[in-house]
């Protein structure tokens, strides 16, 4: 074995066509694709029943311990086109302290910051470029709040693709440093990220750029689908009760409900889902509003503002499917004010020593909200997303200092 197998061996691939996730007509696979006809997203489709014969949990549990263990149920068709930077599985910390203090029950955090650039972001787009690679587009373009960008570049670069990456003006300095020193090519916009998403679609109409937006291209979502496999093989192809997820464009929410069909098409795990909680902040959540309207899209969010910029998405092309998987989980969406979502940060951080994201803050700002209304109880097993490393982003200065020359009170330190 090299470092990692799944890396170099070649294996069955299961794809038989990709699928309007709206109207339901299929497309053929191993050519490039952005939108449907509709101009609705396009899923993935696999052989299940191909799967199922050639994929067992046991050979499963012999293979290293990365996203690319999945590869039956991945889009990649040869192994030189994976471009990886060591996807690793992440780990499950239960939240044990803070459960106890707030009278809640399991409460497990999938820590995705311990990720290639520190974000759950690789998981969609080592799959993006691997396919890129694969069908041999040169130049990829995207609009980011950030950390997608930095995956791209990070992605992009090895595999010899040009990346262009348009992000709000005020995106956090250290993800615009890393898209950079990472070999794409940056620019700061003046609006939000869907106001950078028409500019990548200019792009692709006047220069050529593939457009790999969020759920405009179908392999991102391929790719945070490992989300939910690695979950449910984690946690011994037992569902959790409920799934807190931070939902901007809802690649990753999408992906896993996704992910769930498929393990239970294969045989792997059985009818019971967990409730998908769509978590928003208070000052983006479009998916909220629907929700609560019972429509089926969610319009535009204006003037949206919100301190986890990841979440800061106005308007999702992928929201049918977002509200469709929370409703059909029997789920909810919820939002939570930016002083919860600060107050939620700290409180982790200190009790048990693990540095969230913003946008993970949020969801245990969430449940605790959740928990106080009733909508979750102490029954249940509560798996929350922290989908990046809280180390990305600006933390609060120390002012406390020490003079070593005077004479030190150690009783009082
Ligand atoms: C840290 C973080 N959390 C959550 C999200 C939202 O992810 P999704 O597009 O899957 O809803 C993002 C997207 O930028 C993010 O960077």
């Amino acid at each position: 074995m090299l470092h990692d197998d799944n890396l170099t061996i070649e294996r069955p691939t299961f794809v038989t066509h990709l699928e309007c996730a709206f109207a339901g007509d299929s497309y053929p696979a191993d050519v490039i694709h952005n939108l449907s006809r509709a101009g609705k997203p396009l899923l993935v489709r696999y052989d299940l029943a191909g799967v199922k014969k050639a994929l067992s949990k046991a050979a499963l549990a012999q293979r290293p311990p990365d996203l690319w263990r999945y590869r039956e149920l991945l889009p990649v068709r040869r192994a030189t086109n994976i471009v990886s930077l060591g996807e690793t599985m992440t780990p499950i910390v239960a939240l044990r302290k803070l459960a106890a203090k707030i009278g809640g029950g399991e409460i497990l955090v999938k820590d995705e910051g311990r990720l290639p650039t520190g974000s759950f972001k690789a998981r969609g787009l080592v799959m993006a470029v691997s396919m890129a690679k694969e069908l041999g587009i040169k130049h990829m373009a995207m609009p980011t709040n950030g950390n997608a960008g930095a995956a791209l570049a990070a992605y992009a670069t090895p595999a010899n693709i040009k990346s262009t990456i348009f992000c709000p003006a005020d995106t956090p300095e250290v993800n615009v440093s890393e898209i950079e020193l990472q070999g794409a090519t940056v620019y700061r916009v003046n609006g939000l990220i869907d106001d950078c998403g028409k500019i990548v679609g200019e792009g692709k109409a006047k220069a050529g750029w593939f457009d790999v937006s969020t759920l405009k291209e179908p392999y991102r979502i391929e790719g945070k689908k490992t989300m939910g496999l690695e979950l449910a093989e984690q946690l011994g192809w037992e569902m959790p009760d409920v799934i807190f997820y931070p939902t901007g464009g809802g690649t990753g929410l999408i992906g896993m409900w996704k992910a769930f069909a498929e393990l239970e098409a294969i045989g792997f795990i059985g009818q019971k889902r967990p409730r998908m909680v769509a978590v928003q902040a208070a000052g983006c959540a479009p998916m909220v509003r629907a929700f609560e309207a019972g429509t089926e899209h969610a319009p535009r969010w204006e003037n949206a503002h919100t301190i986890a910029s990841g979440i800061r998405v106005p308007q999702a092309i992928g929201d049918f499917l977002i509200l469709r998987a929370v409703r059909a989980s029997n789920g909810f969406a919820i939002a939570v004010a930016d002083e919860a979502i600060g107050a939620a940060l700290d409180e982790v951080a200190r009790t048990e020593g693990l540095l969230l994201c913003p946008e993970g803050a949020a969801t245990y700002a969430a449940y605790k909200q959740s928990l106080a209304d009733g909508r979750v109880t102490r029954a249940e097993r509560a798996v929350l997303f922290n989908c990046a490393s809280g180390l990305k982003y600006p933390l609060p200065p120390v002012t406390r200092t020490l003079d070593r020359h005077k004479p030190i009170d150690y009783a009082a330190l």
